[in-house]
């Protein structure tokens, strides 16, 4: 298999500040080099046994071809980002106002970190996390630092070679020049598109179907809140015994004993039950409640997400 070129998205003398000379050597010395060294380092992988390869060989190589592709994939993205007018279109802007509370604050954080990389070398990069469902500016040093799953859809190259034959040591310069030169329409189609990568999967327990679940986080604020809330702790014995705390402000009941302390309960304020993980107990444990009348519910993740998010326990 071989990595092809592809043309350059933009169309460089229409270019507002930024040579032909410039582009033309980016394009033709630094994207194509990049793909020309990927298909170098791909040949030499194909050819390896990686049975008998030396760890430094495999290493090195597995290193460079990170590189070597994700430069490739960059400067596809840094040509396809410029060729538009420099406005910003209000689909667009609605987006960036959504995760970075306005356009300016968009705009002063990634600018500022083009400022930042002037002198030193890097990209620039505005990237989709399907996680969050929001874009993010994120460095990518060395052409491999990358959000897991991120879809980059706007980048700006902060090596030399992008500005130095036009800008020379400005790079403040270059960076607004690059900023009056993205086409905002494009932009906007690649946001779409990233849109469409699904969120990681949830985790899912079909047996128990629909049950309803709480984010710990919820939970948390529920009780600091002083919300009416009774929040039970049903981790089986041998967990309890093996731990020895408990999250702060709350009981542990016996899940053996359930038909005992149930009545303790109160049928008007809502119940919020967990076990070690999130799994079989605290779920069987609400299924009980719902059962018997309660409105309860199962936090999800258990004891270890309520430590997760940094939640104060005691001892036992
Ligand atoms: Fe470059």
């Amino acid at each position: 298999m071989r990595y092809n070129v592809k043309p350059i998205h933009c169309r460089p003398w229409t270019l507002n500040g930024l040579s032909l000379k410039l582009i033309e050597s980016h394009y033709e010395n630094n994207y194509g080099g990049a793909v020309r060294r990927l298909n170098s380092i791909k040949q030499q992988l194909e050819s390896l046994d990686f049975t008998t390869a030396p760890a430094h060989v495999v290493n090195g190589l597995k290193r460079e071809e990170l590189v070597a592709i994700n430069s490739m994939l960059l400067h596809e993205l840094y040509f396809a980002s410029m060729g538009g007018d420099g406005q910003p279109i209000k689909p667009m802007v609605d987006v960036l106002t959504r995760d970075f509370a306005s356009l300016d604050g968009w705009r002063a954080e990634f600018r500022a970190m083009g400022y930042a990389l002037g002198g030193g070398s890097g990209w620039v990069v505005l990237t989709y996390v399907p996680r969050e469902r929001r874009l993010v500016n994120q460095y990518a040093a060395e052409h491999s630092q990358g959000i897991a799953s991120g879809v980059p859809i706007l980048a700006l190259d902060m090596y030399e070679h992008a500005y130095h034959i036009d800008f020379g040591a400005n790079a403040t310069a270059y960076v607004d020049t690059f900023m009056r030169n993205i086409d905002w329409p494009a932009l906007y189609q690649r946001y779409q598109d990233a849109c469409q990568v699904p969120a990681p999967r949830s985790l899912v327990q079909a047996e128990f179907g629909d049950l309803p679940g709480v984010d710990v986080e919820e939970v948390k604020v529920m009780m600091a809140s002083g919300q009416a809330v009774q929040v039970i702790d049903v981790r089986p014995r041998h967990f309890v015994s093996r731990q020895q705390e408990i999250a702060e402000g709350i009981e542990w009941r016996d899940p053996e004993q359930i038909q005992k302390w149930m009545g303790e309960l109160s049928k008007s304020e809502p119940v919020v039950v967990y076990c070690a993980y999130g799994f079989h107990i605290g779920c069987k444990m609400t299924i009980a409640l719902r059962e018997a009348g309660f409105d309860a519910k199962y936090m999800k993740g258990g004891h270890s997400a309520w430590k997760a998010i940094g939640g104060s326990t005691r001892r036992m």
